[in-house]
């Protein structure tokens, strides 16, 4: 382990947030919801493959998905890169059997392995990689720097590092609509909430990268248009968002905004997914950037 990480400590409230965001027990429907998120951002996901391929020096045969969830990230990059094999890394050993069930359905299986890892204690050692993804997945690490910078020793001079990161969670519902108001509020709790659990999401990413001896090579907003959300699958993955959402707020929602929420979600007529009036208002920030061709 590098001498960064021996050094590094946590704190017992540092230690309890860690054991809660790695716990899937208590995040029931996030599998789900990756799936769906994907689904919605495929058009610009695919632009992202575009940009990789384009900035590449070499053909991406290695690739490394830090936090690979579902496996979404590394199912369309294996899609794109044919020649690619690729290691997924996550903490959840439920996330990597969802990935590794999905990936046999999706003929990937050979191509693919998995590695149940803490990131905050190593990124796993994995040779000459030429592309590493880290997808919605750094805002959850206790210290992203050190994970980055330790990064950097296992991409190889030249190779790249794509960053997809959310800087608020996406809106559905028109603000004057049913639901609108108390979709509003519960999105302000949850700023509230994750000023104090994920602290770095919405960060100046660029400006880590940079300080963790990478270079920025791209660098901007992944905006989800309106026109590009009318499709079934929207009020499936709105429905999915605010459940998960109402359920994480618990007893600080009040009442009313709770009852206004379950209605969203309930079946009953102004659910999401009966509704036309639905658009994803979302905006992801995409980063790619280099590891130095001088060795590090
Ligand atoms: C929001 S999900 C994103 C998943 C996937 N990259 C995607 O875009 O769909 C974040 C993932 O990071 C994983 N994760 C969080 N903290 C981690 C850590 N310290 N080490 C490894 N994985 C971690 C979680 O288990 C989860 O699967």
């Amino acid at each position: 382990m590098d001498q960064h990480r021996d050094d590094h400590t946590h704190d017992d409230q540092h230690d309890h947030q860690h054991d809660d965001q790695h716990d899937h027990q208590h995040s029931p429907g996030l599998a789900d919801l990756l799936d769906l998120d994907a689904e919605v951002f495929t058009e610009q996901t695919a632009a992202v493959h575009r940009d990789i391929e384009r900035l590449a020096d070499a053909p991406v045969r290695t690739i490394l998905d830090l936090g690979a969830g579902t496996g979404v990230g590394t199912f369309g990059l294996l899609q794109h890169f044919p020649d690619a094999r690729a290691v997924a890394v996550d903490a959840s050993a439920d996330m990597l059997e969802h990935l590794l069930g999905r990936a046999g359905h999706l003929g990937l299986s050979g191509r693919i392995t998995t590695e149940q890892a803490d990131l905050d204690q190593a990124v796993p050692s994995v040779d000459a990689v030429d592309l590493a993804w880290a997808s919605a997945s750094l805002h959850h690490l206790a210290d992203p720097d050190a994970t980055l910078a330790q990064l950097a020793t296992r991409v190889r001079p030249g190779g790249l590092l794509a960053v997809l990161e959310m800087s608020a969670f996406p809106r559905f519902v028109p603000d004057e609509a049913p639901g609108g108001a108390a979709e509003a509020r519960v999105h302000e709790l949850m700023a509230a909430a994750r000023a104090i659990d994920l602290p770095t999401m919405g960060s100046d990413w660029a400006r880590r990268l940079t300080r963790t001896g990478w270079s920025v090579e791209e660098d901007r907003a992944i905006v989800l248009e309106p026109a590009a959300s009318v499709s079934p699958v929207i009020g499936r993955y709105a429905a999915a968002s605010l459940t998960r959402l109402r359920d994480a707020m618990g007893d600080r929602l009040g009442a009313d905004d709770r009852a206004a929420l379950g209605a969203l979600v309930d079946g009953g007529p102004t659910d999401v997914r009966r509704r036309d009036d639905i658009h994803v208002r979302g905006e992801r920030r995409l980063l790619i950037a280099r590891r130095s061709r001088e060795d590090v």
